[in-house]
C-alpha cells in the first residue's frame, strides 16, 4: 500500500471514531483522557423528576469529588459547555471499617430532556452515563416494580433487573418495595447489589422503600436508622421528623407515590410513635395531592396471604386514610409471592376499592408454602424463577402485568378511571 494510501486510510478511521463518539453523545476529549471508574453509581430524585437529579457513588479514590453534566446531543463537549459541580461526602461507620459516599444534586435542569455526565477529580473523568428528566404534564409513561431483592449473591437480582430493563427500556425509573438485601447493615452486601444494579440505576432512577432487612446488623440485631440505605439513596426528604427518606412522597407526571415505613416490630424501640407519626403524615400528604393517581408503596402487606403472618396494626393505621383519599393501588413485598387483591373498601369487596398487590420476588429468596387469602383475586408463587411488575400509566389507564423473569406473562390488568364500573377489573 502506498503512504499517500496509508494516510488517506488513517485520516479516515479517525474520522470514523471522532463521527461514532459525538454521535453517542460523548466527546473527543472524553476519549482521550485516561478514564477513572467511580464504583455503585445510583441515581435517585430528592426533588422534582422534570428538573432535578440526584447522584450517588463510591470510590476508593478520594478525589473524584466532582460531576460535570451537559445536554446529550451531537457537537456537545463537555470540556466546552459542561457544568461542573462538587460532591458531599458522608461516611458511614460499619464495624471498624469507614466508607465514603458521594452525592451531587443537579438542579435547574430542562424538563423532558436528556442529558449526559461523568464523574472525576476536574481532570480525570469516568466514561459517559446519561440520565433524561420527566417532562412537563406527562401523563403516559412506564414504571417496573421489583419485590424483594434480598439473597446470599446478588447475581438473580442482577438478571431480573437487567432482563426487565431490556424488556422495558422505554421505563422511566423503578423502585424495589424494601428487602433489597439481607442484611441492611452490611456495606459489602450493599456493594453487590449496587454492581449487579449498574447498567440500570445509573441509567434511571431508583426509589425504593426500606423493608425490616435494611434494619438488621451483621448479628441479626436491629438497629435504627438504616443508614447505608438513606446514604446511598438520596430520596425526598419530606416525610416526617425520624423517618426522613423512609417515608416520602414525589410526584411523576399525574401520579403521586407515597412511600411509607412497615417496620413497626423492628423500629418502634427506637421510634414508638413511628405509625402515628406516618399516619398524621400520610392525612396531609394525601389531602394536599391534587394528581389523580395515588399509589402507596409499604413493605408488609395490610392485606397478606394466608400462609403469612397478618400485619393488623399496619392496616388499622393506613387502610381507613387509603380508603377515605381514594389510594388507587398498595404496592408491597415481604412475602416473596405475588397476589392481588379484589378492590377493597373497609375490608370488603367494592368496585371502586383500592388494589393490593404484593409484588413477588427479584432475588432467590422464596417460600414452598403460601397460598392464597380470600380477598385474594390472583395468586402465584414465583417458586421457579423470580418476577417483576410493569406499571404503564396512559391518562386515565392504568395498567400493571406481572412478568416471569424468563418474559412469560404471569397477570395482566387495568384500571380505568373514564369507565367506573370497571374500576380494578382484570385486563380479559
Ligand atoms: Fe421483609
Amino acid at each position: 500500500m502506498s503512504r499517500k494510501r496509508s494516510l488517506w486510510k488513517f485520516g479516515f478511521t479517525m474520522l470514523l471514531l471522532a463521527i461514532i463518539i459525538i454521535a453517542a453523545g460523548g466527546s473527543v476529549e472524553t476519549a482521550r483522557s485516561a478514564q477513572v471508574d467511580p464504583a455503585y453509581i445510583a441515581l435517585t430524585w430528592s426533588d422534582d423528576p422534570k428538573t432535578t437529579q440526584a447522584i450517588t457513588w463510591q470510590t476508593t479514590d478520594p478525589a473524584l469529588d466532582q460531576i460535570q453534566y451537559i445536554l446529550a446531543g451531537v457537537g456537545n463537549d463537555f470540556s466546552v459547555t459542561g457544568k461542573t459541580i462538587p460532591a458531599e461526602r458522608e461516611y458511614i461507620p460499619d464495624n471498624g471499617d469507614t466508607m465514603a459516599v458521594y452525592s451531587a444534586r443537579l438542579t435547574g435542569l430542562k424538563p423532558g430532556t436528556r442529558y449526559s455526565y461523568r464523574i472525576g477529580n476536574g481532570e480525570t473523568w469516568s466514561e459517559v452515563h446519561f440520565f433524561k428528566t420527566a417532562a412537563e404534564n406527562v401523563t403516559q409513561f412506564k414504571f417496573l416494580v421489583f419485590g424483594d431483592s434480598q439473597s446470599t449473591a446478588y447475581d438473580t437480582w442482577h438478571k431480573t433487573l437487567q432482563r426487565a430493563y431490556q424488556a422495558h427500556p422505554e421505563a422511566a425509573f423503578f423502585t424495589n418495595v424494601g428487602d433489597l438485601v439481607d442484611v441492611g447493615q452490611n456495606v459489602k452486601e450493599w456493594q453487590d447489589w449496587f454492581a449487579a444494579s449498574q447498567g440500570v440505576i445509573d441509567t434511571i432512577p431508583a426509589m425504593p422503600l426500606t423493608g425490616n432487612h435494611e434494619m438488621y446488623t451483621p448479628v441479626w440485631k436491629v438497629n435504627a436508622p438504616p443508614a447505608l440505605f438513606t446514604a446511598q439513596f438520596q430520596l425526598p426528604r419530606n416525610g416526617p421528623e425520624g423517618l426522613k427518606e423512609q417515608v416520602y412522597s414525589f410526584d411523576y407526571g399525574n401520579v403521586h407515590f407515597v412511600m411509607l415505613d412497615s417496620q413497626e416490630r423492628e423500629e418502634k424501640q427506637f421510634i414508638p410513635d413511628m405509625l402515628d407519626k406516618q399516619r398524621e403524615w400520610l392525612e396531609q400528604d394525601l389531602a394536599r395531592t391534587d394528581k389523580p393517581w395515588k399509589l402507596v408503596f409499604l413493605h408488609r402487606p395490610p392485606y397478606h396471604s394466608k400462609s403469612a403472618t397478618s400485619n393488623d396494626r399496619i392496616r388499622e393505621a393506613f387502610v381507613p386514610l387509603l380508603d377515605k383519599y381514594h389510594a388507587d393501588m398498595v404496592f408491597s413485598g415481604h412475602e416473596h409471592v405475588y397476589a392481588r387483591t379484589y378492590p377493597l373498601s373497609a375490608g370488603s369487596i367494592a368496585s371502586q376499592g383500592t388494589v393490593y398487590i404484593t409484588t413477588g420476588r427479584s432475588g432467590t429468596k422464596y417460600y414452598n408454602q403460601a397460598e392464597a387469602n380470600g380477598w385474594d383475586e390472583v395468586f402465584y408463587n414465583p417458586i421457579d424463577q423470580p418476577n417483576y411488575l410493569t406499571v404503564q400509566v396512559n391518562g386515565d389507564t392504568l395498567a400493571v402485568k406481572a412478568w416471569r423473569q424468563d418474559g412469560e406473562l404471569i397477570d395482566e390488568w387495568h384500571v380505568d378511571k373514564s369507565d367506573p364500573v370497571r374500576l380494578g377489573m382484570a385486563a380479559n
